[in-house]
């Protein structure tokens, strides 16, 4: 198949359009964020990448600490409102309804309304170019209850997550697999099961 050469561009997809909280209780301001993954299990370990101009810049940079809340595709007018517009100008969390509580281990609050924050404490601010990289340790995790079920696990894919793929957001389909199914051994039939001998 024919392929067409262009120029390096940051064209990783999809990935999620998180809402970043930073600040604190007192006075608290969100950002949309889509440059940002997991680089290390243990210690467990992630980055956001936020252009100097953002106000939440030198907030996260000042602070030391930022909350990264997953949304959802009933969020997605939100996640986009937060990406487009400035806490300079307005409280972007009471504009989109949203309710912030206290996290547990950074001074940053949470969300309510996502299901899952990850309280972020920056270990390391790197200035790349167009976006300044926070490295920081996954501190603590707040989970929704509604989706843990009665055995303890966590079953994201009930909350309805989106991701952002290219300037467009979409709702994740239906589940494919799981980790290693490519590998696993099939259980073997057991007559037993059917009653017969
Ligand atoms: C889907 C989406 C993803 C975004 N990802 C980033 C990002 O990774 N880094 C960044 O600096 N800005 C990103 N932005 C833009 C900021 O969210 C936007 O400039 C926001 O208004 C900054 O808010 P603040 O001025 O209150 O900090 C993104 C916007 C959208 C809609």
């Amino acid at each position: 198949m024919a392929k067409q050469f262009w120029k390096g561009s940051a064209l990783l997809a999809p990935v999620p359009a998180a809402l970043v909280t930073c600040g604190n209780m007192e006075k608290c301001n969100v950002l949309t964020i889509g440059w940002t993954g997991i680089v290390c299990t243990r210690p467990p370990m992630t980055y956001i990448s936020v252009r100097p101009e953002r106000y939440s810049h030198d907030i996260i940079k000042d602070s030391g600490e930022f909350v990264i809340n997953l949304t959802t595709s009933a969020m997605v007018r939100e996640t986009d409102f937060c990406g487009v517009k400035s806490g300079r100008d307005m409280d972007k969390l009471e504009k989109c309804g949203f309710h912030i509580e206290p996290a547990a281990n950074v001074s940053v609050p949470i969300i309510t309304e996502c299901p899952v924050s990850l309280e972020c404490r920056v270990s390391e601010v790197k200035p790349l170019g167009s976006h300044t990289m926070f490295l920081a340790e996954i501190v603590g995790v707040d989970v929704d209850e509604r989706y843990i079920d009665s055995k303890g696990k966590l079953n994201l894919q009930q909350c309805g997550l989106a991701a952002y793929a290219h300037g467009e957001y979409f709702a994740l389909g239906r589940k494919l697999g799981d980790f290693g199914f490519s590998v696993r051994k099939k259980k073997k039939h057991r007559p037993a099961d059917k009653g017969v001998r």
